[in-house]
């Protein structure tokens, strides 16, 4: 398969399940050895983030929980510029060692609300790890501690990512083909 196609958009193949699966596990090797001798609460933003936070956290290894999150700021191929809180952390995270998971840093607006919103609960330790990051995108100040990879701003979708609620069941991530 070379092109898949979802709302008359068409989609060039980008990143490969293998290649994904490697970085996953080079993420979790770095975290392992960071914060084995913790016990560290993942916190999966849903709904993208969730077959990353899923391969990540089996990929880690050591003693740990995960919570769920749900945030929208998207509507098709384009950020609304406004970050909705549909699900809210209900966890007692003070003093923990708290990592972030995330599909995608894009504007970072999502992230930056969601770190100040937990940093507000003082944890001892809150990082993020982000499967992909837009650099050339980014409008806030948080920037990921982990990432699997940079790459332009394009629009993506598969392992996860979806448009219009559709593709996030692909293995691999599809690019939009904007010729
Ligand atoms: P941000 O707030 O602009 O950083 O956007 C973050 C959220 O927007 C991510 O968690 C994704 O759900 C969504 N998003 C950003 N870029 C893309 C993309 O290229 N494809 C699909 N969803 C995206
Ligand atoms: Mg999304």
């Amino acid at each position: 398969m070379n092109k898949v196609t979802y709302n008359g958009l068409t989609f060039r193949p980008y990143i490969k399940s293998d290649d994904i699966a490697q970085r996953v596990k080079e993420i979790a090797n770095e975290i392992r050895n960071e914060f084995h001798d913790t016990v560290p609460l993942f916190v999966c933003v849903l709904n993208g983030a969730f077959p990353f936070a899923s391969d990540l956290f089996r990929a880690v290894g050591i003693d740990a929980e995960i919570a769920f999150v749900k945030l929208k700021s998207y509507e098709g191929t384009s950020t609304t510029g406004k970050v909705k809180e549909l699900l809210g952390l209900t966890d007692d995270i003070e003093g923990r060692t708290v990592i972030i998971i995330e599909d995608i840093v894009d504007t970072g607006i999502t992230i930056e609300k969601l770190v100040s919103s937990l940093q507000a609960k003082k944890p001892k330790t809150l990082k993020v790890a982000s499967l992909l990051f837009k650099p050339d995108a980014l409008r806030g100040n948080v920037k990921p501690d982990y990432v699997g990879f940079e790459i332009p701003s394009k629009f993506i979708i598969g392992y996860g990512l979806d448009i219009d609620g559709m593709a996030r069941n692909l293995p691999d991530i599809w690019v939009l083909d904007e010729e």
